[in-house]
C-alpha cells in the first residue's frame, strides 16, 4: 500500500487523537501516506481533510476531543452515499481505511468492505465500553474517571447536608460506566438498562443504613436506565429523605485522556495501521488484557458485549 485514510467517527471519546497519531506515525514509519479525513464519515462524502505529517499529529496527544473533528452522518446508511465516499477513496488514491470510532461507525465501515471489498480495519472508540471483540474500548478509562471525580466532590456536599444524590451517568444502552464509578466511588445503589431494579428495595436499603447511622447516599443511574430526576423524586417521597440529583452529560466525553487510555489508543492506532498495511482487513483490533487482538467486524458487530453481573453485586454487597 501507499497511501490509507483514517477517520473519526460518531460520539468522540478521549484519546482519539493518540489513536490517529498512532495510525500516522506507524503508516509513515513504513513508507505509507495518510489523508486524515475531517468530520468522520461527512468528510469521506464530501470529501473534506488534509494529508497528514509526523508533525500534524505533534501536541495532541493530551488533548480530549478529536482533532479531526466528528459527525453523525446520516447520508453514510444509505448506499448512494457510500458509493459517493467510494468515488473520494479512490479519486485521493486511498487503499485502505483505519475507521476509530463506536458500534456505528464500525458498521459503516464493515458496509464499505462487504459492498465494495474495500480494506478497512476498525479501533474501537467510544467511552460506553459496549464493543465486543475488545475488553477496552477507548475513552472509557477516561470517562470513568471524570465522572469519579464529580461524584467525589458531590459526595462532599452529600456528607455535609445529610442529603441522598442521584447522579446520571452516560449509557444509553448500558451500564458499563455506572456500575465502574459506583464501585470506585462507593456508592448505595446502581441503576443499568440491563438489569431490572426495583426503586422500592433501594429505598428500604437507604432507610437500613439510616438506622445503622449513615446519613448520606450516593446513587448512580445509567441515563437508559431511568432518569435521575425521577428516581430523586421517588426517593424523596418515599424515604422522607432530602434528595438532590445531577445529570452529568456530555462531560464525561471530554478532557485530557487519562495515561491509560493514551497507552491503549496509541497501541491500537499503530496496529490497525500495521494490520491495514499487511494486508488483514474487515476487522477490528483490541485488547484482551494486555494482548493486542484482532477479530472480524462481522464477529464483533454480531455479538453483545454483557456487564459484569459480579460488579453488579458487589455494589450491594458493599452496603451492608
Ligand atoms: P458511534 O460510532 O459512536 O456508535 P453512531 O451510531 O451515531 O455513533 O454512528 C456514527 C456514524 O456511523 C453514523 O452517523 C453513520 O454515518 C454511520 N453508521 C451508523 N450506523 C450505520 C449503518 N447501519 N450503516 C452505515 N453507516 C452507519
Ligand atoms: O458516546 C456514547 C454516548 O455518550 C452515549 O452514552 C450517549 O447516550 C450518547 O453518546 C449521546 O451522544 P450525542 O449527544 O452526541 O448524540
Amino acid at each position: 500500500m501507499n497511501s490509507i485514510g483514517v477517520l473519526t467517527s460518531g460520539g468522540d471519546a478521549p484519546g482519539m487523537n493518540a489513536a490517529v497519531r498512532g495510525v500516522v506515525r506507524a503508516a509513515l514509519g513504513r513508507g505509507v501516506e495518510v489523508f486524515g479525513f475531517r468530520h468522520g464519515w461527512r468528510g469521506v462524502i464530501s470529501g473534506e481533510g488534509v494529508w497528514m505529517e509526523s508533525g500534524t499529529v505533534s501536541g495532541i496527544l493530551d488533548r480530549g476531543g478529536t482533532q479531526l473533528h466528528t459527525a453523525r452522518c446520516p447520508e453514510f446508511r444509505e448506499r448512494v452515499g457510500r458509493e459517493q465516499a467510494m468515488e473520494n477513496v479512490k479519486e485521493l488514491g486511498l487503499e485502505g481505511l483505519v475507521v476509530i470510532g463506536g458500534d456505528g461507525s464500525l458498521t459503516g465501515a464493515r458496509k464499505l468492505y462487504e459492498e465494495f471489498k474495500f480494506p478497512v480495519v476498525g479501533v474501537p472508540g467510544s467511552i460506553d465500553n459496549d464493543i465486543a471483540g475488545t475488553d477496552y474500548s477507548i475513552g472509557f478509562d477516561t470517562a470513568n474517571n471524570t465522572a469519579l471525580d464529580a461524584i467525589d466532590k458531590i459526595r462532599d456536599t452529600a456528607y455535609s447536608h445529610d442529603r441522598v444524590f442521584v447522579i446520571e451517568v452516560m449509557g444509553r444502552a448500558n451500564g458499563f460506566i455506572a456500575v465502574e464509578v459506583a464501585l470506585a466511588s462507593g456508592a448505595e445503589a446502581v441503576l443499568v438498562p440491563e438489569v431490572p431494579f426495583s426503586l422500592i428495595n433501594i429505598c428500604d436499603r437507604l432507610k437500613r443504613q439510616r438506622a445503622k447511622g449513615k446519613r448520606s447516599s450516593i446513587i448512580v443511574v445509567a441515563e437508559g436506565a431511568a432518569r435521575a430526576a425521577d428516581v430523586a423524586d421517588f426517593v424523596s417521597k418515599n424515604t422522607g429523605y432530602e434528595t438532590r440529583y445531577l445529570v452529568l452529560g456530555h462531560m464525561q466525553r471530554g478532557g485530557s485522556p487519562t495515561a491509560f487510555d493514551r497507552v491503549l489508543a496509541l497501541r491500537l492506532g499503530a496496529f490497525a495501521a500495521n494490520r491495514l498495511i499487511s494486508g488483514f482487513h474487515g476487522e477490528m483490533v483490541g485488547v484482551y488484557g494486555d494482548k493486542l487482538v484482532a477479530n472480524p467486524l462481522s464477529y464483533v458487530l454480531s455479538t453483545q458485549r454483557h456487564i459484569d453481573p459480579d460488579r453488579l453485586l458487589l455494589v450491594e454487597a458493599m452496603t451492608v
